[in-house]
């Protein structure tokens, strides 16, 4: 009856649990279609993120704001169709989760008709009670801090932060209160190196950095950055991985494989 599914995930949430007290790396990687997926999950990927940032590199918009649940769990369901290995985890889009009711009424769509393992969202604060509220009922959530991409207009743009003592303090807080409201895991997007190497050891949860350091237990890119399909400038903390390889496996690999050894981040992907 408790037998695994064959071609179900094989990693789970205590796993990445254990990396973290076992000082291993936790790649992951953003994906939305089951091609993708399943080369990431060929070139070892721990975790796989259907990040609502598929409103801009899939669907072209500006920010990440008209991403809508329906589209949340059709990627989601594509890209479950690509894994054997990765655990897959998915966003919460802008307003998903605007109350605990609601959120757990789209997480229960995320878990069972897209077939994820883990929820993601973004922010502190008022969040905390909707963390509460869905691991309560064992939905495993991963919170997201730092540079939150659905306070676009807020943040007054994409940028750096936690930059000062007044607003590292209240970032670190925030890390600890989402812990408390029973978060499995954060990721820290776009914070100083040594704010995020902080609060990865105030933390009994594994800290996923994007922009955050080398320090943290692990690292996230966003599928298409990782392999130089970035239109414009490329953000700083990120590498092209497909130079210098012939493959996208091969790129995902070194990407893996780059984190693992410590290589990358390297400071000059670092603020
Ligand atoms: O939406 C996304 O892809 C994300 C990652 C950048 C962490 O949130």
């Amino acid at each position: 009856m408790y037998s695994t599914v064959a071609s179900g995930p094989a990693l789970t949430v205590p796993d990445l649990h254990d990396r973290k007290r076992r000082a291993e790396k936790i790649v992951s990687i953003t994906s939305y279609d089951a091609s993708l997926a399943a080369r990431s999950d060929e070139a070892g990927v721990d975790f796989v993120l259907v990040g609502d940032s598929l409103g801009m590199v899939v669907q072209g918009h500006s920010s990440t704001l008209p991403v809508t649940m329906d589209q949340m769990v059709y990627h989601s369901a594509c890209v479950a169709r690509g894994l054997r290995r990765a655990l897959l985890v998915a966003d919460l889009p802008f307003m998903s989760f605007r109350d605990p009711a609601i959120a757990l009424t789209n997480a229960a769509r995320l878990l069972g008709e897209g077939g994820v393992a883990m929820v993601k969202l973004e922010g502190a604060g008022w969040v905390c009670e909707v963390i509460d509220a869905l691991t309560r009922h064992e939905v495993p959530v991963c919170a997201h801090l730092g540079l939150t991409p659905q306070s676009v207009h807020r943040l007054g743009g994409y940028r750096v932060q936690g930059k000062g003592n007044v607003a590292a303090e209240r970032l670190k807080a925030d890390a600890l209160a989402v812990q408390d409201a029973g978060a499995d895991m954060l990721v820290l997007e776009c914070v100083p190196a040594a704010l995020a190497a902080d609060i990865t050891r105030s933390l009994r949860i594994p800290t996923i950095g994007i922009g955050a350091g080398v320090d943290c237990d692990g690292q996230i890119l966003v599928v298409h950055d990782l392999l130089g399909m970035t239109s414009g400038k490329r953000p700083r903390f990120t590498r092209d991985f497909l130079a210098g390889t012939n493959s996208v496996v091969g790129a995902i690999a070194a990407y893996a494989a780059a984190v693992r050894s410590g290589e990358f981040p390297a400071a000059e992907h670092s603020y």
